[in-house]
């Protein structure tokens, strides 16, 4: 781990001459919080070794400040198809675009998160890499692009970047090296990172046996007491993966029967996902000939898409070993989900608001790794291993008389009963109002009688809801948002925060448009002083987005 290499004894330097500490900006740009927990680690660390950190989430940046900042190192997650982290749009924008300042003199290293199993893998982080050197400044150390499971490379990076920044003069001595997973100082310290073990309690389908979807709702118990978990957080789950899908690969590689390996396809690797990455690594584990020139083809982009790593395996036949399987695939990793319980409410347990996802690409039934786990292969007394993670990005506000604007259509609904039953709890004065979505009323009204009661004890003020097959056309929660413009702006006028959980691909851009369009016309603005002003919202942090 990060700590070894290093004895502890390097702690009592000689009293170096404390020099003046080096300024450091540590930029983020995170979308589910993980960039900006690594750059509260690399502030932690760049302080004990004399630097003097600075922490700027993309969100707050003022570009001018930029050409100055001397030592930069820019964390960067990459978001659905490439793009920016939704908070990190506009000065992401900034720095792509033309009136951008020249950053002769900065010194710079780019952290790039992504997720191979989408297409443009660590997008944002290379952009920005290319655009600092493009703009002047100087390279201290390589930038590593990591997948999902980046806590060691990370770890690593942080160091020799650190290493790189650091000026040639420093005393050698206030080099040292920390874990800097441990002793956490920061507000999330109390909330567990290591997966707990909880037992299924509840295990519903909120939707009716008619309906085409499928939500479950699971109430999950801890042992010892809930961690501290906030309205607004996400726990993640350590999935399984489908043991039919495990049976197939073994056999289709030769492997069958090896207990061993059984088990770890079942738990630790990821064997559905199929990156160019996963192609290339086949190649190579196999020396499939065939294999190598498909890598070399550029086809790999186009053919992977909808397809997984049996389709693979079964398009180039190889023998492989259990080590080869290894090097092919990454480590299963756990799937967030936002929580919809307030454990001032539901005491030690968690709620969970899970849709299973079944689709067919290539004449191929595929499944959600983690959310047809939880509907399939879980039943009550059943256990799973979780997770909180902390997203402070997502919160109610903090005044408990300022009034709630939330839009959840399916899934991202449950937020938003955490914040209802956090505000019934709590006997919020603010008033609540719930813009709720499904394809149809008589199947899909997930926690319909919950909202009714809601209603009537008050902790929800009012509910508006878009089914959208109900009727010929389509009808959704944005049209929901602009036929009662006038009241959205009002509420907003009197300082109501308003948040967005759900689809971010169209839902969450069409429900912007919709609040940008209710000022254009409620207030008579024009659209780009009706958008200044939804932007000046989300600067503010009301207007709140958990999208996914
Ligand atoms: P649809 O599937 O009938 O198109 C939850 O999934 C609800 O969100 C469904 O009613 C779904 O409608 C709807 N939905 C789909 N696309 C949407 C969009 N761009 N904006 C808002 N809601 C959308």
């Amino acid at each position: 781990d990060a700590a070894s290499g290093q004895p502890a004894a390097a702690a009592p330097a000689p009293a170096a001459p404390p020099k003046a500490a080096e300024p450091l900006t540590i930029l983020f740009a995170s979308e589910s919080g993980n960039s900006e927990k690594l750059a509260g680690d690399v502030s932690k660390i760049a302080r004990k070794q004399g630097f003097k950190p600075k922490v700027v989430d993309f969100a707050d940046l003022d570009l001018a400040t930029l050409p100055k900042a001397g030592k930069v190192i820019a964390i960067a997650a990459t978001w659905g198809e490439g793009e920016p982290p939704a908070r990190a749009v506009r000065a992401y924008g900034e720095l792509m675009g033309d009136a951008a300042p020249r950053l002769d003199g900065v010194q710079f290293g780019v952290l790039a998160l992504g997720d191979t199993s989408y297409a443009e893998f660590c997008a944002i982080g290379k952009a920005l890499d290319a655009r600092f050197e493009a703009l002047g400044a100087q390279r201290a150390y390589d930038r590593a692009d990591l997948d999902l499971d980046f806590d060691k490379p990370a770890a690593d990076w942080i160091k020799g970047a650190l290493k790189a920044l650091t000026p040639a003069e420093a005393p050698s001595g206030n080099v040292v090296a920390v874990d800097f997973r441990a002793g956490s100082e920061d507000e999330d310290a109390e909330v567990s990172r290591d997966p707990v073990v909880v037992e299924v309690i509840d295990h519903v389908n909120l939707n009716s046996s008619r309906s085409d979807k499928e939500t479950i709702h699971l109430a999950l118990e801890f042992e010892d007491g809930a961690p501290a978990y906030e309205p607004g957080d996400s726990l993640e789950i350590f999935p399984e993966n489908d043991p039919q899908l495990v049976d197939e690969i073994l056999r289709a590689t030769g492997l069958s029967g090896d207990e061993g390996l059984r088990k770890a396809l079942l738990a630790e690797r990821d064997i559905t996902t199929l990156s160019p990455t996963t192609v290339e690594r086949f190649a190579k584990a196999t020396g499939h000939a065939d294999a190598q020139k498909f890598v070399e083809s550029g086809e790999v982009k186009a053919w992977i898409e909808g397809r997984h790593l049996i389709d693979l395996i079964e398009r180039f036949p190889a023998e492989l070993t259990a080590e080869h399987l290894n090097t092919v695939t990454r480590p299963l990793p756990p799937r967030a989900y936002s929580i919809a319980s307030s454990r001032k409410e539901v005491g030690d347990e968690v709620h969970l608001t899970i849709a299973a996802v079944r689709y067919e690409t290539h004449g191929r039934a595929r499944s959600g790794v983690a959310s047809v786990h939880v509907a399939d292969r879980i039943k009550n007394g059943a256990k799973l291993r979780v997770r909180v993670k902390p997203n402070k990005h997502f919160r109610l506000p903090s005044d408990p008389a300022t009034d709630i604007i939330m839009v959840g259509p399916g899934t991202g609904v449950a937020p938003f009963r955490a914040f209802v039953q956090e505000r019934r709890a709590t006997e919020a004065p603010g008033r609540s109002w719930l813009f709720f979505g499904d394809r149809h009323f008589t199947h899909d009204f997930l926690y319909q009688l919950e909202w009714q009661d809601a209603l009537e004890d008050g902790s929800l003020a009012k509910i508006d809801v878009a089914f959208s097959r109900d009727q010929p056309e389509k009808i959704y929660v944005q049209d929901r948002i602009d036929q009662n413009a006038a009241e959205v702006v009002a509420w907003l006028d009197g300082g109501a925060h308003f948040y967005v959980c759900g689809d971010a691909k169209n839902m969450a851009k069409d429900v912007r448009a919709a609040v940008v369009r209710a000022f254009e016309s409620v207030k008579g603005l024009s659209s780009a002083d009706a958008e200044a002003h939804v932007a000046s919202l989300e600067r503010a942090k009301r207007y709140q987005q958990d999208v996914y």
